[in-house]
């Protein structure tokens, strides 16, 4: 067979702001383990750049680096085989970003959905030009390796679409006539129900109202005992009353792969502690296999740093030949 040759590039990221969670897990990371085994290239981008789009400084960003490699490969991305990269170690990819802005305008960059909310829980009294700006940051990440297809949560949208008009924007004004350099890519969203953070509010590694991937099972046991439920003791599932309830049969039926229907019809007249108790039981049952892998792969930093390091090397290659296609079709060569 000769398909063997089409791998589709698939490329996404996740800020080393702190350790993954669900949300991240059965959103995005599902989806990229799936991708690898149908034969797709995996490129992550661990976007160190990102983190300073809502506060000031990027705290121990070396530690956060190895908990974010460790959850990657920890359920399942194969270190042999996807290119796991940081951006401050890419500079081809970042200077993508001049050539880009040139292309969108303020006001498209201050109608950003996902970018006005983070606005809202910035940790800076003013924001910065790089808040405004990081989604065309973005386009250079998912553009600079012709990614086709990027595997997110709903929240990243707004980006996704930017970079489908910096592609398009770009091809048209500099290689009209000739093949377009970029390809579109397509957002892969899953099919997961939203999962709210343990304070009701949105599941953030930001917000502390996560469970960890890599959390201990007396911790995800207090976490889900501390969530937010409601006071009706019959448990039943309904998203749209019971957000906080819904969200955690939604989190049991995902870990145990049954209808959160079925789930709140056990429970019954269990009420939130019997509810608690079933969820937490689901997620570690769940979650043991992988916390397993990650404390192993946790006592070996030097194979993480070696992986980091061949990652960077293959994003450097890809990203210096586009860098090179970019300036001969603008006219920078000199
Ligand atoms: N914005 C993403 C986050 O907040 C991280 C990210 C950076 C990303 N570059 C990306 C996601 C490219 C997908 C594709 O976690």
């Amino acid at each position: 067979m000769t398909t063997a040759a089409f791998r589709p590039r698939v490329l996404t990221g996740d800020r080393p702001t702190g350790p993954l969670h669900l949300g991240h897990y059965f959103g995005s990371l599902q989806n990229r383990v799936r991708l690898q085994s149908e034969g797709a290239e995996l490129f992550i981008v661990i976007p160190d750049y990102q983190v300073l789009t809502d506060r000031d400084t990027a705290e121990k960003l070396p530690e956060t680096v190895e908990e974010l490699m460790l959850d990657y490969l920890a359920v399942g991305i194969d270190a042999e085989r996807a290119v796991i990269f940081t951006h401050s170690s890419v500079p081809a990819l970042n200077q993508l970003l001049l050539p880009f802005l040139s292309l969108i305008s303020t006001a498209e960059l201050h109608r950003n959905p996902t970018v006005k909310d983070e606005i809202q829980h910035s940790r800076q009294a003013q924001v910065s030009g790089l808040m405004l700006t990081y989604p065309v940051h973005q386009a250079a990440d998912i553009l600079f390796c012709k990614a086709r297809l990027v595997p997110v949560g709903q929240d990243q949208l707004p980006h996704l679409e930017a970079t489908r008009t910096i592609a398009r924007r770009f091809n048209a004004r500099y290689t009209r006539g000739g093949s377009p350099l970029f390809p579109e890519p397509e957002a892969l969203l899953s099919a997961m129900p939203l999962l709210l953070g343990t304070d009701g509010g949105k599941m953030s590694k930001s917000r502390g109202n996560a469970i960890a991937l890599g959390a201990g099972e007396d911790e995800t046991a207090q976490l889900i005992r501390g969530a937010k439920t409601d006071t009706e003791r019959r448990i039943t599932f309904d998203p749209e009353h019971r957000p906080e309830v819904s969200s955690l049969l939604s989190l049991a039926g995902l870990c145990q792969g049954r209808d959160p229907y079925a789930v709140a019809e056990e429970i019954g007249e269990g009420g939130a502690s019997r509810l608690k108790a079933l969820v937490t039981e689901a997620v570690n049952e769940h979650l043991r296999p992988i916390r397993k892998r990650r404390a192993e792969l946790a006592g070996d930093r030097g194979y993480l740093r070696e992986v980091l390091a061949r990652g960077n090397a293959r994003a450097n290659e890809v990203a210096d030949v586009t860098l090179a296609q970019v300036r001969t079709v603008m006219g920078m060569t000199y």
